[in-house]
């Protein structure tokens, strides 16, 4: 066997598929290593997937399936030497019914309670949950203007919530998310529509990515500028405080404003535990800058003079969603996304802190037996004992 099979690779997706993303690569295991098994990697191949994973953002390795649940929350540490041992969601954030969250029906793997059941359909006893109900959620129920009968007949659907994998409030977000597909739609291909008026082509029910750093570069100086400067508080319990509002078209901020709840409706929360991030995360393998926002979650925007050190507060939500979007939509391009094709046994781990992530599909018919939307995925982001690095020029 030649010495380079032996070795971990991490190998940048084909140029047509990554178009100009900076995202995405496929990893090939030691040649010995059915599933991946990060105790068992050399310290070189460690290094080699780790810096795989910061340089690309999203890495797939594919027929992983019979995958032991168990190696997902494990598999923070390679990232992370300061992750937890809960996921960063704790415990009851897909149950929880007062938290947008929840929508999804989802639930956690007994043997594995870090590792969250996601998707769409009817399972009955699998993992053995005794019944599960999923409900693939979407732009329908989340958009101030859903999509037509027509846009849906044709095909179309939109991204439903661009985010990272991040509570804001308390447990500090993972550097990474491992997500593992078991049952994928078997539908033809679906359409996002861009406001230049493209159209790209996306597999039903897809995960889309941005890279962050791509969203920075794509900045004016004057952006750039202000992002270096620029903290985002977000709202005390953020998921539950938007649970009544709307998106914009393209899920990367709340349309108007009006429909939170009041702070007084809230569960229990103090100012203390609130997040606030910077606006650009320094890559803790490269270095480089990334805009990372979550523009839906958004409460003020501090920005420091870096000559005379005022910070100007923005406090009028709408004109802080406004400034969010502005930013966070020039990478809003067919170019400049990246849609994951799921295969079956896929073993997709991403930078939760390098890139921010989107549901997309319409999965949206009541489940039957042979319900060609079924969908179910494993996912885990555990907690992280490190705060957001800001890029410091
Ligand atoms: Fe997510």
């Amino acid at each position: 066997m030649p010495h380079s099979e032996e070795a971990l690779r991490v190998i940048p997706l084909p140029a047509h598929v990554r178009r100009d993303s900076m995202v995405g690569a496929e990893v090939t295991l030691p040649h010995a290593m059915r599933h991946l098994d990060p105790e068992s990697l050399s310290d070189k191949d460690r290094k080699t997937l780790r810096d795989g994973l910061f340089d690309n953002g999203v890495v797939v390795i594919r027929n992983q399936q019979g995958l032991d649940p168990a190696l997902m929350p494990r598999l923070a540490q390679l990232f992370d030497a300061t992750a937890g041992h809960i996921h960063s969601g704790g415990d009851k954030v897909v149950t929880d019914k007062r938290n947008i969250l929840a929508q999804n029906n989802g639930s956690r793997v007994p043997r594995a309670p870090q590792v969250t059941v996601i998707g769409k359909g009817k399972w009955l006893g699998y993992e053995g949950i005794p019944e599960l109900d999923m409900k693939h959620v979407s732009q329908t129920t989340f958009h101030a203007n859903p999509l037509s009968k027509n846009d849906l007949d044709a095909g179309f659907t939109r991204p439903y919530r661009w985010h990272m994998d991040a509570p804001l409030y308390e447990r500090l977000p993972g550097f990474v998310t491992s997500l593992h597909s078991i049952k994928n739609p078997t539908l033809p291909d679906q359409k996002l529509h861009f406001p230049s008026g493209e159209v790209l082509d996306i597999p039903a029910g897809g995960t889309a990515f941005y890279s962050g750093a791509r969203a920075f570069q794509l900045l004016s100086d004057d952006e750039k500028e202000f992002a270096l400067n620029t903290t985002v508080q977000y709202a005390p319990r953020a998921y539950e405080w938007i649970l009544n509002c709307k998106a914009t078209d393209d899920g990367l901020t709340i349309a108007s404003s009006g429909a939170e709840k009041s702070f007084d409706d809230l569960p229990g929360w103090t100012w203390d535990k609130v997040h606030a991030f910077p606006m650009v995360w320094r890559n803790a393998g490269n270095g480089e800058p990334h805009l990372q926002v979550l523009g839906c979650c958004v409460y003020a925007l501090h920005t420091k003079d870096p000559v005379t050190g005022k910070v100007t507060v923005m406090s009028d939500l709408e004109e802080v969603r406004k400034t969010c979007h502005k930013l966070t939509s020039k990478v809003y391009k067919p170019q400049t996304l990246y849609v994951h094709r799921w295969q079956e046994g896929d073993l997709v781990i991403f930078h939760n802190r390098g890139v921010v992530h989107s549901i997309t599909g319409e999965l949206t018919k009541p489940s039957t037996d042979d319900d060609p939307e079924k969908r179910l995925l494993w996912q885990c982001s555990m907690l992280s004992g490190t705060f957001p690095e800001a890029y410091r020029p």
